[in-house]
């Protein structure tokens, strides 16, 4: 590989591991509101959360997978997902069920930011089948923002 390529194939490494921590973190943070969640809309919101869960926690697998397709190692523990990823940890459990809907809307809009800058950089590398697969996350990703910013109105 020419220098160029060899150093756009990092970045994609870098953003797709990014990716995949920021993934587990969210994963985990709206799980974690699945289980506190509080309120007069207990039921619509502890069901929500758990959907947008079962869908971040589905796409772990598909990016792990690409990072290994492009033949680079990927995250191995929970200490190598906290060294990455920019979605912040909550652990405070009795956030209002109006805070968890905020705090998710904003974390899924950085998720989507991160998935702009894995497509940018599966484009400079010629990964064909990233830069493809990133759409249908984005469009997910969107899906979790319009559900959760219409329960607040
Ligand atoms: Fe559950």
């Amino acid at each position: 590989m020419t220098d160029s390529k060899t150093n756009a194939h990092t970045v994609l490494i870098d953003e797709l591991n990014q990716l995949l921590a920021d993934s587990f973190a969210l994963y985990l943070k709206t799980k974690n509101f699945h289980w506190h969640v509080r309120g007069p809309q207990f039921r619509d919101l502890h069901l929500l959360f758990d959907e947008q869960a079962t869908e971040i926690f589905a796409l772990t697998d598909l990016i792990a997978e690409r990072v290994r397709k492009n033949g680079a190692p990927t995250l191995t523990s929970i200490g190598a997902i906290a060294g990455r990823a920019a979605i912040k940890d909550q652990d405070a459990s009795d956030l209002s069920a109006e805070a968890m809907v905020k705090e998710l809307v904003a974390d899924n809009t950085t998720y989507i930011a991160q998935l702009r800058a894995t497509k940018e950089a599966a484009g400079n590398a010629g990964d064909n089948a990233t830069d493809g697969v990133i759409d249908d996350w984005t469009d997910q990703a969107q899906q979790r923002v319009w559900f959760l910013s219409s329960v607040i109105g």
